[in-house]
């Protein structure tokens, strides 16, 4: 273990990680400038020296790559560091670019990551999150929760708004909160070749209103009263109950159908749409709101078992045409979604913020809707919420035929399944003096290279908001030591001692990997960062760009997120490549949400597999550890 990592784990244990209670207001009154002055203490993000990546690099390629293969990227990384070459010059100009930016990478980051990716955001970029199933099943409780839900984001909001928002920390070390402040009130908006995003809450006339969408229909409804306080919730329950009387009977085409469609096709026909002045003041409205509620009609029953799978796929894109696909504005960056039958649980688009801080208002909302009840006072009257109008040309009506079939074919395409692991938590590693993290990324490892007798190039997110706008580099989890020790796992010849010690340097590689990642030093944003400041300054990409390794250490089979929560929920997302997985985790303490995605088309895949070899995986791995250590004692 590096002293980095001991210093981390020493920090986090004195009490100085992550706050140990939910986000609550601390001070109700504005303290202006706050925000900016912490911002401004926050280090900014380093540039790694250029032979460590480098290094780093063949290291990482070792077990994904043939020997051949890695012999000759060996020589092309050995060219591009000689004195004077290539990657000397891109360093500089990197160096460069970092001393003048107040962040080297974000913008190139948000750009190439979200903006200029044309795949839908449905399934290809937007994860979903599964919220606790809610114990109603009529429309009366699915408003009374939305009522309370929607009092709850506008309380999350107060802390924004007033700078009052507590800092986090992750290894003692205190996080930037940008990302905070730019989920509410923003929208991505789409092009014919890239995107952008909007976000209106720095205006000089923030918006008040929030998105409704119920059986197809977008209604403004606005949420705070003329003195600047927010509605109550039984305010909000009128009226919702309005907005739902009024959208029940009447049928409309399922206008935002479109936001799921591949970026170039929805560019064209977002153009389209907008040349009508009544179309373009609707959707600028649901562009400027502040966020966007979707009442869901029922879906189809399931089992139990089965449940959290059906909610997750009603979370990532609705069902399709027939079901709730409709009822949404994909690219609205916070959706949250209650279904008439009880189901819970939200969207957002990923181009403005991770997970983390979607699920630390998710955590602060769950807890307000339990303590908010509907206490019945006399209000005032309130106008009817607006609703949105759109005229529907031929045109836009074949648009959205064509975004209807699309997402029914990305429906059918996409297999996800959700598992409780119930067997433990992170209580075991940690009783192991092992990082749960760390434990969970290695059964990964395991689980695959049971099914493919491979490893394979896999993507862990870590934070890098340590730094002033920092958003992720990647953790490679399948390091040299954990292909040691997934190939001794099931080996008849080898012994449990040994393969006791092989997982331990596994999960200590991991560790260190997500510490040197954590502080800046991980390879993947520092090799993207050259190749796109070699496409800013020289006419040809440098060989090791074009290299078959290079394009096999970036096809991501397993693409995977840690997001934890202190609500018993799960975030999912599609994979990243069509014969790869999607697997995000909240470890608890004594139980793992896993959801797990593939893609139908692919015939070698299946995420039931993954997700049952994953629990085979774990339940292995600790009873290795509970035989060959507890027999010790
Ligand atoms: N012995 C005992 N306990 C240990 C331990 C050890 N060797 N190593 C870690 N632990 C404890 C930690 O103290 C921590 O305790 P807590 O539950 O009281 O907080 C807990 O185990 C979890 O630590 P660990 O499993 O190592 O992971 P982490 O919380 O440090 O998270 C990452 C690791 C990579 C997920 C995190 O650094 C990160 O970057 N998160 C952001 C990811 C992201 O952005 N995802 C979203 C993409 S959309």
């Amino acid at each position: 273990m590096t002293m980095l990592a001991i210093l981390f784990r020493a920090m986090t244990k004195s009490g100085m990680g992550r706050p140990a209670c939910l986000v609550k207001p601390v001070c109700l009154s504005k303290i202006p400038g706050r925000y900016l002055a912490h911002q401004e203490s926050l280090p900014k993000l380093p540039v790694p020296p250029l032979k460590q990546t480098c290094d780093r690099y063949l290291a990482a390629l070792e077990p994904i790559v043939t020997p051949e293969e890695l012999q000759h990227t060996h020589r092309l990384v050995e060219e591009f560091q000689l004195p004077g070459g290539l990657g000397d010059r891109l360093q500089s100009s990197l160096e460069r670019r970092a001393k003048k930016l107040e962040n080297w990478l974000s913008d190139w980051w948000l750009q190439t990551a979200y903006l200029d990716y044309r795949m839908p955001v449905v399934v290809h970029s937007s994860p979903g999150v599964v919220l606790p199933r809610l114990k109603f099943s009529d429309w009366q409780g699915q408003i009374r929760y939305a009522a309370k839900l929607i009092a709850g984001v506008l309380d999350f909001k107060t802390m924004i708004d007033n700078e009052t928002l507590p800092v986090e920390y992750l290894g003692g070390n205190p996080l930037c909160m940008n990302q905070y402040y730019q989920v509410l009130s923003s929208c991505r908006i789409p092009g014919i070749k890239k995107d952008s995003v909007v976000n209106h809450a720095l205006s000089n006339r923030p918006p008040t209103h929030i998105t409704v969408v119920h059986n197809f229909q977008f209604f403004v409804l606005d949420v705070y009263n003329r003195d600047g306080t927010p509605l109550t919730v039984d305010q909000l329950y009128i009226q919702l109950e309005k907005i739902c009387t009024s959208s029940l009977e009447t049928k409309n085409e399922p206008i935002g159908i479109l936001t799921s469609n591949h970026r170039d096709c929805w560019g064209k026909a977002y153009a389209n749409l907008i040349k009508d002045r009544t179309n373009n003041e609707s959707v600028k409205a649901i562009q400027k709101s502040i966020f966007t509620v979707c009442l869901d009609a029922p879906m189809p029953k399931v089992s139990d078992e089965m449940y959290h799978t059906r909610a997750a796929v009603q979370m990532l894109h609705g069902g399709g045409s027939r079901w709730n696909s409709g009822n949404r504005w994909f690219d609205k960056t916070l959706q949250f979604i209650i279904g008439e039958d009880g189901t819970c649980g939200m969207i957002y688009e990923h181009a403005p913020a991770e997970g983390p801080p979607i699920v630390a208002l998710i955590d602060h909302v769950v807890e307000y809707t339990k303590k908010s009840e509907m206490i019945c006072t006399p209000t005032v009257p309130l106008p009817m919420p607006r609703k949105l109008h759109f005229n529907i040309t031929p045109e836009i009506k074949r648009d959205i035929e064509e975004a209807k079939q699309n997402i029914n074919i990305m429906v059918n395409d996409l297999d996800v399944r959700v598992i409780v692991f119930t067997n433990f938590g992170k209580n075991v590693p940690k009783s192991y003096k092992m990082s749960p993290d760390a434990f969970i990324q290695v059964a990964l490892q395991l689980a695959y290279y049971r099914l493919y007798k491979r490893c394979s190039a896999t993507y862990e997110s870590a934070s890098l908001r340590m730094f002033r706008l920092g958003r992720t580099d990647t953790i490679r989890s399948a390091s040299i030591a954990a292909a040691n020790f997934v190939r001794a796992m099931d080996d008849p010849v080898q012994q449990n001692p040994e393969k006791v010690r092989l997982l331990d340097k596994a999960v200590k590689a991991h560790r260190a990997y997500t510490d040197m990642a954590i502080r800046g030093q991980a390879i993947d944003r520092h090799l993207l960062g050259l190749r796109l400041q070699a496409v800013e300054d020289m006419s040809a990409l440098p060989k090791i760009f074009t290299d078959k390794s290079y394009a096999i250490a970036n096809h991501y089979n397993l693409s995977t997120s840690q997001v934890p929560a202190k609500t018993d929920c799960v975030m999912c997302f599609g994979p990243v490549v069509p014969d790869g997985y999607g697997v995000c985790y909240n470890p608890m303490e004594k139980h793992i949400n896993f959801a797990v995605s593939a893609f139908n088309s692919c015939a070698d895949t299946n995420a039931t597999q993954l997700a049952h070899g994953l629990h085979d995986a774990l339940v292995d791995m600790r009873s290795l550890l509970d035989q060959t250590l507890k027999s010790k004692l």
